[in-house]
Formats: structure tokens, sequence, C-alpha cells
């Protein structure tokens, strides 16, 4: 199926409201459920949802405020939640064998002791969190802290998520559950290719790849400049100015876009440099229809980042594809300890994408190596040290085919398991992840 491109206004995600307050901490109720909802002009469509949002509802959360969430499952599939690139406690981050069964709830708690930084909520089902995720389980979570919301960014409406992902809708308005390259409708917050009024003045917006499949790059068609200011997990040192946006699965970027240069009444495209040839790669339309005041500004000093973590333990990874999925040639189970830590130690992880041996005209994703609990930094990738942009704090990393990435994190806060894997979750569906045990510090040393 098939509409005229922008059809639909864009809408952005309902805030959701805590269902009570306490002194430290903020209580949410979540139902996931199918739910009908108009992707494709005039078609209704049956995804899952949370909260009957597609995407979910946005979290806003404060660091130092505990943010408890009561996800209730009312799917027919088992589901698990977890929080993308949260610092959260074993038990409430979401594994793949921690389900909640069909009928079931189970009570998740994030105490937000991270800098401020657009992190995600989505399913993380053993085996099922590509096609969970794909049929609506994601919503953006938006965590703040005091020096960010200091800074003189654009804020309140002119702050805006943007989640973007693939789908394939069928002419009656199923949708179909396909490898991407089957995937030819690309959607902002939920609408194909919609369009969005905006008054002529810089907005932040925070440009998720919520595609369980595949890489985005986004450009605007005038080959407008915008500024990064924030990756993954949270701002960077200071502003990046760019003209492309390239997101592997899971990956986050901050932006600031300054829509004041253009006449009230025009328009601006943002199009998907990566766009498959089924596909068309406009993605959405900004329509400049107002004037407005604008007191933001972006800071030429953002944050100061920590120092980057020395390495005392090193490990290395092989990603690969072909014959199957696998992390150094081992597919995920559950119950075999891949990677075994200390609470405190420091690390340099080497991952390669390849060995390799892929068919020839396979369609060949980059991988997104994603590590749950830490905020890693990125070394070097092929030996040379990251631009600025990737210089900041990051828990995803594409890794290009034939390519070798290096990180460094520090184990903290939290013992416990947790796990590591490819973001494109078709690949740890298949089992490209590996399981991580983080021991307590000895006390005697
Ligand atoms: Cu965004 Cu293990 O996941």
């Amino acid at each position: 199926a098939r509409s005229a491109p922008f059809a639909h206004a864009m809408p952005i995600p309902p805030v959701l409201r805590p269902t009570s307050v306490t002194a430290s901490s903020e209580l949410y109720q979540l139902r996931m459920a199918e739910t009908q909802v108009e992707i494709v002009k005039g078609l209704q469509t049956t995804v899952y949802s949370y909260g009957g949002c597609f995407p979910g509802p946005t979290i806003r959360a404060l660091r130092g405020r505990e943010v408890v969430v009561q996800q209730t499952n009312a799917l027919d599939v088992s589901t698990s939640v977890h929080l993308h690139g949260g610092n959260v406690p074993s038990r409430y981050d979401g594994l793949p064998m921690a389900l909640i069964d069909p009928g079931e709830s189970r009570e998740y708690r994030y105490p937000n002791n991270q800098v401020a930084a657009s992190l995600w909520y989505h399913d993380h089902a053993h085996g099922k969190e590509a096609e969970n995720v794909y049929r609506g389980l994601h919503g953006a979570y938006l965590l703040s802290d005091p020096h960010e919301s200091s800074l003189p960014l654009p804020n309140g409406e002119f702050d805006i998520p943007l989640l973007f992902r693939d789908a394939r809708i069928e002419a009656d308005g199923t949708l179909r559950y396909v490898s991407p390259y089957e995937c030819p409708h690309m959607l902002v917050n939920g609408k194909e290719r919609p369009h969005f009024a905006v008054a002529a003045r810089k907005y932040r917006l925070r440009v998720y790849n919520v595609a369980p499949n595949r890489h985005i790059s986004l450009r605007f068609a005038d080959g407008a400049h915008f500024i990064q200011i924030a990756s993954d997990g949270g701002l960077l040192a200071a502003p990046v100015p760019r003209d492309e946006l390239t997101l592997a699965g899971a990956e986050r970027a901050e932006i600031v876009v300054d829509f004041s240069r253009y006449a009230i009444g025009s328009s601006v495209v943002l199009e998907n440099t990566a766009a498959l040839e089924s596909e068309r790669p406009e993605v959405l339309r900004f329509d400049i229809t107002r004037k407005a005041d604008d007191p933001s500004r972006v800071p030429g000093v953002l944050a100061t980042l920590p120092p980057v973590p020395k390495g005392m333990v090193e490990r290395e990874f092989f990603m690969q594809t072909f014959p199957d999925t696998r992390i150094n040639g081992r597919k995920y189970d559950p119950d075999r300890v891949d990677v075994e830590t200390t609470l405190g130690t420091s690390e340099i992880w080497t991952i390669h994408n390849w060995p390799n041996r892929k068919p020839a005209g396979v369609f060949h994703a980059p991988h997104s190596f994603h590590v749950h609990l830490v905020q890693f930094r990125l070394l070097d990738r092929d030996g040379r040290p990251p631009g600025p942009a990737e210089a900041g704090l990051k828990d995803t990393i594409p890794i290009y085919p034939g390519e070798t990435v290096r990180i460094a994190m520090t184990w903290g806060d939290y013992s416990g398991e947790y796990v590591y894997h490819c973001h494109h979750l078709v690949h740890s569906s298949h089992g490209q992840m590996g399981r991580i045990d983080v021991l307590p510090a000895d006390p005697e040393e």
C-alpha cells in the first residue's frame, strides 16, 4: 500500500502522566495490547502498543527521581521491557528471559542516576524482540537533569522526539513482519512520511532509529546544515555542525535545526539517503508556517565528559552473520556466561565485523553493537580516532562490514546479569547476543 507523500500531520507521542507521585518517585502504569492505528492514510493497521500509543507514550524523567513503571501484558505473546541506555539494576533491566507472560504484570524501577539523555524503552523477549519491536513495542524515555535544563537550548514545544523506523503495510492495512529490504514504508512517530508544521526558529530534534533491522542516513534536500548536540548517552562536549546524520539501529542523536533561514509558507524535506531502491528517499516534510520569538541558542560548551576509561581488561569479539548470526562463533544461551567481570573494572573491547563470507548480492547492514548497563566511549574505528560526534557517551555503535572498532567502558553501578548484542534486532533475535555477569567488587581487595 502506498499513499501520497506527506498525507499525515506528524504526531508527537503524548507524554505519559504518572498515576501517583511520591517525594522521590513517579509511578506509571502501562498496558501492552493490540491497538488499531492509521499508519498509511485511509488504512487501519493492528499494532502492538504500550498504553494504546504507537509509538509508546514518552516518559519524561528527572535525574535522581525514581521512575516506577508497572507494565501489564495484555498481548498473546510474552514480553520483556528494556530501558535502552539506562543504568538500571539487573532485575529491572528487561533481560531476554525476564518475561512477562500474557496476562501478567511486572514492575520496573529506574533510578535515573545518570546524565540527561534520550533513552528509549522497547521489547526484549528472548528470540522475539525483533518482531515485538517491529509490531510497535517502542517508546521514548527522556531523562533531564539540572545542568541540561540550565542550558539555553530550545525547549518545551520546540524540543521534539522523532522516532524513525521502516515497515511493510499491505493493501488491506496488515503490518507484515518481513526482512528490511521488503519494508518500503518509512514512518516518523508512527505515520508514513508525514509533514510537520514548524515556526521559523530553532528546534531541538531528538532523532531515534528504532527500526529493528536497518540504518538510516538523514539529510535535508537543500543540503542545510544542522548542529548535533548529543549522542546516545547525553550531551556532547561541544556542538558539531553536520549536513548528514547516519544512525544504526537503536542509535540516537540530538540535533538543533534552525528553520528561521526559510520563508514563511515554504517547506523543506528530510531525506533518507540510505533508502532502498524500492523506496522513496523523502521521509518527513517540515512546513514553515509561522514566525516565533527565539530566545534559544546553542552554547559553545555543552558538557564536561568523564575521562575515557583506561582499560585494565581487554576482550575481543567477532560479529558474524554468515553462515549464521553469532558472536565469537556462539549463539546466545541465557544459561552460559560469556563474559564475567567485576564492578569497577575498566575494559577495552575490540569488536570486528568479520569474518564474513557473505554470498554475493546479499544486503549487508552494518552491525550495531549495543552493551547494556554502561555508556561506553569509542576509542577508534579501524585505528582512526573518533570524530567529535562519536566521541561522546555511546551505548550503541555501528560497525560496518570488514571494520574493527574499539570501545572502553567501566562496569558500574550495579552487579548482576546483563547482555550485549547486535541491535539489528533480527540478528539478536537469531542469537547474536552474549551474556555478561558483573560480580560485586571483592571487599577484601
Ligand atoms: Cu535496545 Cu538489549 O537493547
